[in-house]
């Protein structure tokens, strides 16, 4: 399978008037066209710094990104990401939040508007497409956030943990509507979770980060037998093999 996304010894550090912080110490990682990939790993290690990076929001200070072999310097126009905090635009519709994506890029049309309806539809928000933010749940603005990324079509989603703030049966619901989606699809993903589970019954592969500053620590292929969903994955017995393998590596102490 061709190679869609490439790291090469990434590292990035912040500083700000308290001092440095070396968020990514070196990540290399080489991302296959259709994979799913999860990371998952302790809280403030540097997994948001990395999705930025890669999308081309923020440079890193050494190291190359390239998405289908090319370096990316820039954000780069086929990528979808979805940030930790939704976003939304207050002052704008459900609907006109979805289209964004469409409007900035000149793409509104018949046919665009359409997929826009298909998808508040397909994410149970067809009754709220004149609502604005504030009237809606924070599961429901996380929908509207995932379906605002899927409607430029990108070829490649990053995720930053999309739905943390989901309670649990919406949470398994979604991801079992954006498993067929992405599927169906043939997406390139990157997925952010600090959800075990979660990444077990999404991934094909999982990636391990260390506390700050972050490397991978280990990997895991994620192998079910083909076309078994999410949820039912959660049901079989090596997804508790895996899931204790996972805690395992994660640097988590209570
Ligand atoms: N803009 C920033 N300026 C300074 N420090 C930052 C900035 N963004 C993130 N950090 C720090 O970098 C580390 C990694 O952050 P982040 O990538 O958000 O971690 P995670 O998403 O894994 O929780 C944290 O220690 C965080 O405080
Ligand atoms: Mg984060």
């Amino acid at each position: 399978m061709k190679e869609k996304v490439r790291l090469e010894g990434i590292q990035k550090k912040y500083i700000s008037k308290k001092g440095e912080t070396l968020a990514l110490k070196e990540i290399n990682l080489s991302v296959k066209e259709n994979e799913f990939i999860c990371i998952v790993g302790p809280s403030g290690c540097g997994k948001t710094t990395l999705l930025s990076i890669i999308s081309g929001l923020i440079p890193p200070d050494i190291g190359k990104v390239y998405i289908n072999d090319q370096e990316v310097t820039q954000i780069y126009p086929r990528v979808g990401y979805m940030l930790q905090e939704d976003y939304l635009f207050e002052w704008r519709t459900v609907y006109e939040n979805v289209r964004l994506g469409l409007e900035i890029k000149g793409m509104l049309n018949g046919e665009t508007r359409d997929k826009i309806m298909m998808l508040l539809e397909n994410y149970g928000l067809a009754d709220f497409t004149n609502h604005y933010p504030r009237e809606l749940s924070g599961g429901m603005r996380q929908r509207v956030a995932l379906a605002r990324t899927l409607a430029t079509d990108p070829e490649i989603l990053l995720l930053d943990e999309p739905f943390s703030s989901l309670d649990y049966q919406t949470k398994l619901t979604l991801e079992e509507e954006m498993h067929n989606i992405l599927k169906r699809q043939q997406k390139t993903v990157i997925q952010v979770t600090h959800d075990i589970a979660e990444a077990i019954s999404m991934a094909d592969r999982i990636i391990v980060l260390s506390k700050r500053p972050a490397v991978i620590k280990s990997t895991f292929d994620i192998d079910f037998q083909e076309d078994i969903t999410p949820l039912q994955k959660r049901n079989i017995k090596k997804f508790q093999v895996y899931f204790n393998d996972i805690w395992k590596e994660l640097d988590i102490h209570v």
